[in-house]
C-alpha cells in the first residue's frame, strides 16, 4: 500500500515535473528604457545623451522598430558624437538576451556588447556601414548559457563618427527562448492557394518558397502576428503534388502568422470579392494587394491584355510583380493571375508587350504568334538579387499570355544608368525594326533599335520626361495624310513631333495633358488591329481607401486622339465607347434654368454614373455639378474647370460647358468639351453620398441638356 502510494507520488511528481520543464519560465526583463534618464546606467561622452532619446533626433532618419516610447539612440549631437553606455552587474539567469538594435556597424566601435568580468563575450552591432540604409531596430538575440548565474553588464559603444557613427538599441530581456527565429515548414501541395494573413503596417518578413534548394518564390510580407486585417494568395497551381518549403526567417516567437499561413481551393475572402464596399465597380483593381503601373497593354486575338505592376503580398507598394488581367471589351476584366515573378535579377519593374508577328525573336513554336514582354528587372530591390543592378529583359508566351518563359539570355540590355527602366516596345515599320524606348533618369529618355528583340543598339538620347515613356503616331484630326509623333512620360505630360525610327525631335514644349490628382504611369496598347485603329491608353488610378484588401486601381480606359486647337494640335481623352455595355436606367432631365441656386437631381441611386452635361453660360459666375459630395464647378471670370485642388483651363464651346463624368466607388473622371481636358479624380464615395446636384451661383446657368445612366457593375457575383 505504501509502496502504491509512493509510487503514485513519484509519478504525480514527475508530470508535474515534466509539464514544468516544457513550459518555459517567464522572461526577465533587463531594461525597457521608457524612462527620461537612465537610472542605474552610467553615461560616458555625449553621444548617449542624458536619457534614452523619443524615437527620431534631429536630422536623423526616421527610426522605427523599438518598443514603447523611448531607445538608446546614439545620435545625440549627431554622428560625430561618442560615448559609452554602460548598465549596472546583473545576473544571468536565462540562456538568452534579446533585444532591438540598429543603426551603425563598424564592429566593436558601434555595438551593444555583453560583459563578463569586464571584458566582451558577445557582441552586436547595426547593419548600416554606408551612406542609405534604414534606422529600423531589428530583433536580435545572444546565447548566454555559459554564463548562468554569472554576474555580467551590457555595454553600448559609440566611438565611431562620420558615417553611421551612432547605435540604436532597446528592450533588452532574459528568455528561454529566442525572440526570433528561422522558420521552415513543408508544403505538400494539393489545393490551389497558398493564403497569407497580411495586418498592415506588421513587422516585414522575408518569406521563400523552395522546391529543395530551388528559390521558387521569394516576398516581404507584412505578416499578421495575430489577427490579420486581410488575407493574400499565392497561386500554387503551377507546383501542384510537389512538397516545397516554405521558409522565414525574423519571426517572433510570439509571433502566430507564419504557423496561419494555410493551403485552400478558395482566396480567403473571397466570398466578397469585387462585393466590398469601396472596390471600384466599372474599373480595373487586383483582387488582392497593391497595384500601380498599367504593364504589357496588347491585344491579341479578341484579347487586351492589362499586366500590371503588383505587390501580390500587401496593401502597398512592394515585391513589383507583373500581374495579369484579359478583357474582350475593355470594360470586363478578368484576373488571370500574375504572369512574371521576381527572381534573382532583381524585382519586375513596368515594361511593355508586342505580338511578334513576324517572329523576329525566334519564339514562336506552332501557329500561335509570340506575345513577348519587355520589363526592367530592378536588382537589388529583394534579397534574391543582391547587387545587381537595374536591366532590361524580355519574357514570351506561345500560348495567348496563358504562361510565360523569362528569355534564357536575359538580360537583353545590360545597366547603362541609375534606375533606367521602363521599356516601351513598338515596331517601326518604315525602319523595318523595333525600337525601344527607355527611361535613363534624370528626365531622359533613350531610344534603342533590335531587329530580333534580344540584342539592342543605342542610337538616340533626348531631354524629356520621367519615367514610363510612350512613342506612337496620331493622325491629326483624323486626317491620315498629317501624322504627329507624340512621345510622353509618367505624367502624362507630352511632346508632339517627328521620330524617323532613331531619333525623336520635338515640335515644340512639353505639353500638358491630364489635369486630375489621379493620374500616373499610363501606356496604350500595343497591336490594336488597323480596323479598329484607336489608340487606347489606361493609366494607374491612384486612389484606394486603407480599409480594402486591395489598394489602387486603373482609370477607365480612354481613346486618345490629336485634334486641331487654337494653340495646335492637341491630344483629346474620351472613355471607350464599349462602357455603354454597362448603361442601365437612363435619366434625360428636361432644360433646367438656374438662377443662384441648385437642384437635386432626383430618383438617381447606387453611385455608379455615366453623366452628360451641358450648360450654357448665364451670368452665374461659378456653375457645376455636385457628384457624390464633389463639387467640380466652372469658374466664368477665370475661364477654369476646378475640382478639389485641381484646376484646368476651358473655356466654353460656343456659350456651353460640356462636361462627361465616369464616377465609381473611388474615383470621379471629368472630360470637358470632348475630351479637351482630361481630370480624373480620387474620390472615395461612403454609401450615404450618391446624390447628384446642379448648381448656379452668382448669376444664371441653363442645363440644356443633362442624361444620367446607372451603370451596372462589371464584376459577375460571385466572382
Ligand atoms: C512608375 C514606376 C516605374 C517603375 C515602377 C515600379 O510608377 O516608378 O518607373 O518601373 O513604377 O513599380
Amino acid at each position: 500500500m505504501r509502496n502504491t502510494i509512493a509510487i503514485l507520488l513519484f509519478g504525480v511528481l514527475a508530470a508535474v515535473l515534466v509539464t514544468h520543464s516544457a513550459k518555459a519560465n517567464p522572461d526577465i526583463p533587463i531594461e525597457d528604457f521608457e524612462k527620461v534618464d537612465y537610472g542605474d546606467w552610467e553615461a560616458e561622452g555625449t553621444a548617449f545623451g542624458s536619457g534614452p532619446a523619443e524615437g527620431t533626433l534631429p536630422d536623423q532618419m526616421r527610426v522605427d522598430g523599438f518598443r514603447g516610447k523611448r531607445l538608446v539612440n546614439s545620435y545625440f549631437g549627431g554622428d560625430g558624437a561618442t560615448g559609452v553606455l554602460t548598465s549596472p552587474p546583473f545576473k544571468l539567469e536565462r540562456p538568452y538576451i534579446n533585444f532591438l538594435i540598429g543603426g551603425g556597424g563598424h564592429g566593436l566601435n558601434t555595438s551593444v556588447a555583453l560583459l563578463y568580468e569586464g571584458k566582451p563575450v558577445r557582441i552586436a552591432t547595426g547593419p548600416n556601414t554606408e551612406p542609405g540604409g534604414r534606422e529600423t531596430l531589428k530583433w536580435t538575440h545572444w546565447e548566454v548559457s555559459e554564463f548562468m548565474d554569472k554576474e555580467v553588464q551590457l555595454q553600448m559603444n559609440d566611438q565611431q563618427t562620420g558615417t553611421w557613427g551612432h547605435i540604436n538599441a532597446d528592450h533588452f530581456v532574459q528568455s528561454d527562448q529566442p525572440y526570433v527565429s528561422e522558420k521552415t515548414r513543408a508544403i505538400e501541395v494539393q489545393h490551389r492557394y497558398l493564403n497569407l494573413p497580411v495586418k498592415n503596417d506588421a513587422p516585414k518578413k522575408w518569406v521563400r518558397l523552395l522546391e529543395g534548394d530551388t528559390l521558387l518564390r521569394e516576398f516581404e510580407i507584412e505578416l499578421a502576428p495575430g489577427e490579420p486585417d486581410f488575407w493574400v494568395f499565392l497561386d500554387l497551381t503551377p507546383f501542384m503534388g510537389k512538397t516545397l518549403t516554405l521558409w522565414a526567417d525574423e519571426i517572433e516567437h510570439d509571433n502566430k502568422g507564419f504557423e496561419a499561413i494555410e493551403q485552400a481551393e478558395e482566396i480567403r475572402g473571397g466570398e466578397t470579392m469585387y462585393r466590398e464596399q469601396y472596390r471600384p465597380q466599372f474599373h480595373f483593381s487586383s483582387k488582392r494587394g497593391w497595384n500601380n503601373d498599367p504593364n504589357g497593354l496588347v491585344y491579341y486575338k479578341g484579347e487586351y491584355h492589362l499586366f500590371y505592376q503588383h505587390n501580390p503580398y500587401g496593401w502597398n507598394w512592394g515585391n513589383m510583380t507583373w500581374g495579369h488581367a484579359v478583357s474582350k471589351d475593355l470594360v470586363h476584366w478578368e484576373e488571370l493571375g500574375d504572369a512574371l515573378h521576381p527572381d534573382g535579377l532583381g524585382t519586375i519593374f513596368s515594361g511593355s508587350a508586342v505580338v511578334d508577328e513576324q517572329n523576329t525573336a525566334g519564339f514562336q513554336q506552332g501557329d500561335e504568334k509570340t506575345l513577348v514582354a519587355a520589363y526592367t528587372y530592378a536588382g537589388d530591390t529583394n534579397r534574391w538579387s543582391e547587387g545587381q543592378k537595374f536591366t532590361q529583359a524580355i519574357a514570351f508566351s506561345n500560348d495567348r499570355g496563358r504562361t510565360w518563359t523569362k528569355y534564357e539570355g536575359n538580360p537583353v540590355l545590360g545597366h547603362i544608368v541609375g534606375g533606367n527602366r521602363d521599356p516601351k516596345l513598338i515596331w517601326h515599320e518604315p525602319s523595318k525594326h523595333w525600337v525601344m524606348v527607355l527611361y535613363l533618369d534624370e528626365h531622359r529618355m533613350g531610344i534603342f533599335t533590335s531587329t530580333d528583340l534580344k540584342s539592342w543598339e543605342r542610337q538616340s538620347e533626348l531631354e524629356s520626361f520621367y519615367e514610363c515613356p510612350e512613342l506612337f503616331q496620331l493622325p491629326v484630326d483624323d486626317n491620315s495624310d498629317t501624322r504627329k509623333w507624340i512621345l510622353y512620360g509618367a505624367s502624362g505630360e507630352y511632346f508632339t513631333g517627328e521620330f524617323d525610327g532613331r531619333t525623336y525631335t520635338p515640335d515644340g514644349d512639353a505639353l500638358p495633358f491630364n489635369y486630375g490628382n489621379c493620374f500616373y504611369a499610363s501606356q496604350t496598347f500595343s497591336d490594336i488591329p488597323p480596323e479598329d485603329g484607336r489608340r487606347i491608353q489606361i493609366a494607374w488610378g491612384r486612389t484606394g481607401h486603407p480599409d480594402m484588401p486591395f489598394n489602387q486601381m486603373m482609370n477607365f480606359p480612354v481613346e486618345l486622339t490629336l485634334r486641331t486647337t487654337e494653340s495646335g494640335p492637341r491630344l483629346f481623352a474620351w472613355p471607350v465607347h464599349e462602357i455603354a455595355s454597362l448603361h442601365q436606367k437612363e435619366h434625360v432631365f428636361p432644360v433646367m434654368e438656374l438662377a443662384d441656386t441648385s437642384r437635386t437631381l432626383e430618383n438617381i441611386a447606387g453611385g455608379l454614373y455615366d453623366i452628360t452635361a451641358v450648360f450654357e453660360m448665364g451670368s452665374a459666375e461659378e456653375s457645376g455639378i455636385m457628384v457624390c459630395g464633389l463639387p467640380i464647378t466652372f469658374y466664368a471670370k477665370a475661364g477654369e474647370l476646378r475640382c478639389g485642388d485641381k484646376t484646368a483651363p476651358l473655356k466654353p464651346d460656343s456659350g456651353a460647358i460640356h462636361l462627361r463624368l465616369l464616377v465609381d466607388r473611388l474615383s470621379v473622371e471629368i472630360f470637358a468639351n470632348e475630351g479637351r481636358v482630361y481630370m480624373p479624380m480620387s474620390h472615395i464615395q461612403e454609401e450615404t453620398d450618391t446624390g447628384l446636384e446642379v448648381f448656379a451661383k452668382g448669376g444664371t446657368a441653363t442645363f440644356s441638356s443633362l442624361t444620367v445612366h446607372e451603370l451596372a457593375s462589371a464584376w459577375k457575383t460571385g466572382e
